[in-house]
């Protein structure tokens, strides 16, 4: 049985202290998770030492990042390392996320660099796709994502595969209330794993999970989790509050 993630991604939000107690909510209410199931908390990396340090010990509830540079160490200023972020206790970083792609201008040739690197210290990999509005009412999106997926994770081995989870977000969803139907959801999230199983097999692809990203909250979460293909969330706005985010964690079956 592959691996059910829920994921939240503060993007820029939150101070410290709402970090923290933001944390100590969601473990106050967190259920007793089944080894299969797992939940991320990908904060900015200003809040990652605090985070780490609030869910060390804990089974299932991991510390993530929301991104890492391309290069190793040395003199780029502004830069996080993979490497440093293994040692603030990160074990899942989101690459590729539409933001840092429509916004900094991240081309799948770098985030395919930003892979390497995360693999390299021992990270798993959020690694997210998902289409632009004009694509999607194009008809276009299948062919759109399966580029952004080839040019950016299938240069890795059958057994590098095992570190990465995919997450579909279409970006006309991202934050904007409009939720893709389980349908549509379904629908490009089999067409991924069928990408992925042309590259590398059956197996390794039905051991992916693929996550949906873009306005899950609660009250839609369990339907798009029920569809075959959908294995979780990554969750923007609806993680900044802990019943939300535990809601749809609940939503994880
Ligand atoms: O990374 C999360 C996604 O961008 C979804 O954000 O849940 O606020 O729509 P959202």
């Amino acid at each position: 049985m592959r691996n059910k993630i829920v994921a939240a991604n503060w993007k820029m939000n939150l101070n410290l202290a709402e970090g923290k107690q933001l944390v100590e909510g969601i473990l106050a209410g967190l259920p007793a998770l089944e080894v299969h199931k797992h939940v991320v908390i990908a904060s900015s990396f200003v809040h990652i030492a605090q985070t780490a340090a609030q869910l060390a010990g804990k089974s299932n509830i991991h510390t993530g990042a929301q991104n890492c540079s391309t290069e190793t160490s040395g003199a780029y200023t502004g830069e996080v390392s993979a490497a440093m972020l293994k040692d603030a206790g990160v074990s899942y970083v989101i690459i590729g996320h539409s933001e840092r792609r429509e916004y900094f201008n991240e081309t799948n040739a770098m985030l395919a660099k930003k892979v390497n690197q995360a693999l390299a210290n021992g990270l798993h990999i959020l690694f997210c796709c998902g289409e632009a509005l004009e694509v999607r009412d194009a008809g276009t999106q299948n062919a759109h994502v399966e580029q952004q997926i080839k040019e950016g994770i299938f240069h890795l081995s059958a057994e590098q595969m095992k570190d990465i989870t995919i997450a579909y977000e279409p970006i006309w969803a991202i934050g904007t209330g409009r939720t893709a139907t389980s349908a549509q959801a379904q629908e490009i999230h089999a067409h991924i794993r069928s990408v992925v199983a042309a590259q590398y097999g059956a197996d390794v692809a039905n051991n992916v999970p693929i996550l949906y990203g873009g306005s899950c909250k609660p009250s839609n979460a369990a339907e798009l989790f029920a569809c075959p293909d959908v294995d979780g969330g990554l969750i923007g706005g609806a993680s900044l509050k802990a019943d939300e985010f535990l809601g749809i964690i609940e939503a994880m079956k």
